[in-house]
């Protein structure tokens, strides 16, 4: 029998690999989307497609009842659905934490046998690392995440954990770059056309996920033993900020005018924006005062050397390979 597995958010730039890397495996996917997604990266015609409204658990419950009756249960669930921006707030805790526990509570209201459910966190549930000693983030540290969007995702992580509902893994992939995703398409775009921005002179050391070694993971973790605990997801490399566009630079063989914001500036402008917004849009912009200061936070390196021992593997691409597909696929779908 096909290990049946539900993956939510699966319209997204992760969902959308996710799918692709258990259908792969030779599972039964149930991609879940809302009537609204575009299914563009969602082609393939072994895709089962499940419409979820994670805002009542009531209809949830029957929604999963009904497909329990006739298709038995889920083997796994991958939450991956979420949100990164949001017009105010409290939307982070809507759809991060409060739609978690709605699904949560519906698959075990309509009594299914879930071996694992996958939540897909971020390292933003950390927060940031020390910004003297650039020690690495790791398991077992205090999670004191400093946005909203972090705080949200630690809240779901601490109801899955509390309620222990079903077996569960917790996934903490840092900044995850690979094809059809928009937002690092824009650093790209303004590296293509010249510039090379970035916000303040200080020593900032990143760590960074391609997309494909993400879902490799997840999915490897899914089918493994592990279970009860969380994951750091990264390629395992330290890098500074800078190297990123340095990598891009070269791929697309261009030149650059570098240019560093200073910090204070960008934090009165954005404020200011911010206040704006709220004042005659009712709405964050998108770049928020909270997310400056994750974006700029000194330290976002991580240790994942336990998700790379656990899978018995190391990852598939470095950033110059991840990169360099990446940019390809933008040029050849000409998003650049
Ligand atoms: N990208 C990163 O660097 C990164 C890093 C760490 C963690 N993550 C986490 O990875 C997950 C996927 O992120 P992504 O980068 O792939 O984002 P994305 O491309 O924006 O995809 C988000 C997915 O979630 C769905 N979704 C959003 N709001 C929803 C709602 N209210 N109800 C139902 N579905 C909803 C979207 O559906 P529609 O298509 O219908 O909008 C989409 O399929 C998120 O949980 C995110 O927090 C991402």
């Amino acid at each position: 029998m096909k290990n049946k597995v539900l993956i939510t958010g699966a319209s997204g730039f992760v969902g959308s690999f996710l799918v692709e890397e258990a259908l792969q495996k030779g599972w039964e996917v149930y991609a879940g989307i809302r009537k609204s997604s575009n299914k563009q990266f969602l082609q393939h015609p072994q895709i089962h497609f499940f419409e979820l409204n994670f805002s009542s658990a009531t209809l949830l419950t029957e929604q999963f009842t009904a497909f329990k009756k006739e298709q038995g249960s889920f083997d796994y669930v991958i939450h991956n659905a979420g949100i990164t921006q949001a017009d105010k707030k409290e939307d982070f805790f809507t759809v991060n934490c409060n739609y978690t526990k709605n699904l949560l509570h519906a698959l075990k209201d309509a009594d299914m046998q879930i071996k694992k459910f996958v939540f897909i966190s971020s390292l933003a549930a950390y927060g940031p690392g020390n910004a003297e000693t650039f020690a690495p983030i790791e398991l077992g540290h205090q999670q004191l995440p400093i946005s909203a969007y972090g705080k949200s995702k630690l809240n779901a992580e601490e109801f899955i954990r509390l309620v222990d509902i079903f077996p569960f893994l917790i996934i903490n992939p840092t900044a995850v770059y690979g094809p059809r995703d928009k937002d690092f398409l824009q650093f790209v775009k303004l590296i293509n056309k010249g510039f090379e921005p970035y916000i303040g002179s200080h020593k900032q050391m990143v760590s960074m996920i391609y997309v494909k070694d993400l879902t490799k993971a997840v999915i490897g973790l899914a089918a493994s033993s592990a279970v009860n605990v969380s994951y750091i997801v990264s390629d395992g490399v330290d890098y500074k900020k800078e190297s990123i566009g340095e990598n891009i630079k070269q791929i697309l063989k261009k030149r650059t005018l570098s240019i560093k914001i200073p910090l204070l500036l960008m934090q009165i402008l954005v404020a200011f924006t911010e206040k704006l917004h709220l004042f005659f849009l009712n709405k964050l912009p998108f770049l928020s005062t909270d997310k400056l200061n994750e974006i700029s936070s000194a330290n976002w390196l991580c240790d994942s050397t336990a998700l790379w021992k656990d899978l018995h593997t190391t990852p598939g691409y470095s950033l110059k390979e991840g990169l360099q597909e990446t940019i390809q696929w933008y040029i050849e779908n000409k998003w650049l």
